[in-house]
């Protein structure tokens, strides 16, 4: 069974419809003809809470939903129960049938729901195939683009972004530069300075990126983190100059993430740089390269958390979206 988001609104919704219809079935009398008409209409409700239940819960909510249905359901029976046969029959008939409509829908929900679980992992792990490669082709390691996505995470949890929102800001700091692909061997491995033209082509990453996820309908949002993740808070960044708010906040989260991984991983010129050297370096750039509540998250983050990031990556494990 999944766990949806919402779901004391929806628990409670359903419990209020439950408690609504069977409170309805005891109290309208079957006696007159016109109330037993009402009586039986009311009835007919019982089939609702099974399914609503399938939808939401999967076989097991359906299960415990229709298991109290019924019993309430024969409680009545056996209280009111009719001398005509057909009556009986129909009555035995509603209860079968409300397993029926609790089950099968049960069952093919939660299949549902594991299908677009795997598709969602295939797609996860395609895209984890390709920053991967493009990690080895220009870091030399597979792993950056997967320690800064989690990273970047670690930063919007504190923040307090919400978990559909942090999907695509994970996406968003994963597949950052995916648009090197489109800047050629010479210029991204060149070990010296880039010149001018050089830099003007290297610069164009970020709306390649852009470019290439806009076409998918499911990378959106992570799209537009990709375009502006060279931004600055100040506005001084590329492509377009945005600032503050107009930066998407993934990618306000990101720069900070991703500075740090720069900062705290070895580079052929230099060593990493420990925790407090990093945390120094960035509480600089406050205001200006950072947006300022973004630094303030990230202070407040123990170094043992950023580590604890870094050693999982080393030992091969790479997490999960
Ligand atoms: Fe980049």
């Amino acid at each position: 069974m999944m766990n949806i988001a919402g779901d004391k609104g929806k628990k409670a919704a359903l419990l209020l419809f439950v408690l609504f219809v069977t409170a309805a079935h005891f109290l309208i009398p079957t006696e007159q003809h016109d109330y037993h008409r009402i009586h039986i209409i009311f009835r007919k409700l019982y089939y609702l809470p099974p399914v609503v239940a399938a939808a939401w819960y999967g076989l097991r909510g359906a299960v415990y939903t229709t298991a109290f249905i019924s019993a309430v359901f024969s409680v009545h029976a056996f209280l009111d129960w009719p001398g005509n046969y057909m009556e009986q029959a129909n009555q035995i008939g509603e209860l079968v049938s409300f397993w029926v409509v609790g089950l099968v829908p049960g069952y093919l929900f939660d299949r549902q729901r594991l299908l677009m679980a795997r598709l969602a992992k295939a797609n996860e792990e395609t895209y984890l195939a390709l920053v991967s490669s493009l990690d080895m082709r220009e870091k030399n390691t597979r792993l950056h683009s997967q320690r800064v996505r989690d990273y970047t995470l670690l930063l919007a949890d504190r923040f307090g972004v919400a978990e559909e929102k942090k999907r695509a800001i994970g996406l968003g700091a994963l597949l950052h530069d995916v648009g090197k692909i489109a800047v050629s061997d010479r210029i991204l491995l060149k070990p010296g300075k880039l010149s001018d033209e050089e830099w003007t082509e290297m610069r164009k990453h970020p709306a390649e990126g852009y470019r290439l996820l806009i076409r998918i309908s499911s990378l959106q949002e992570a799209a537009e983190i990709v375009h502006a993740h060279h931004e600055h808070f100040d506005g001084t960044g590329y492509p377009n100059g945005l600032k503050e708010e107009e930066i998407p906040l993934g990618a306000r989260l990101f720069a900070v993430a991703d500075v740090f991984d720069a900062l705290t991983c070895d580079r052929p010129y230099r060593t990493a740089a420990s925790y407090e050297e990093a945390a120094r370096i960035i509480r600089e750039k406050s205001g200006t390269y950072f947006e300022p509540a973004v630094i303030k998250v990230f202070e407040g983050i123990q170094p043992a958390e950023w580590e604890a990031i870094r050693k999982r990556h080393a030992a091969g494990d790479n997490g999960s979206l």
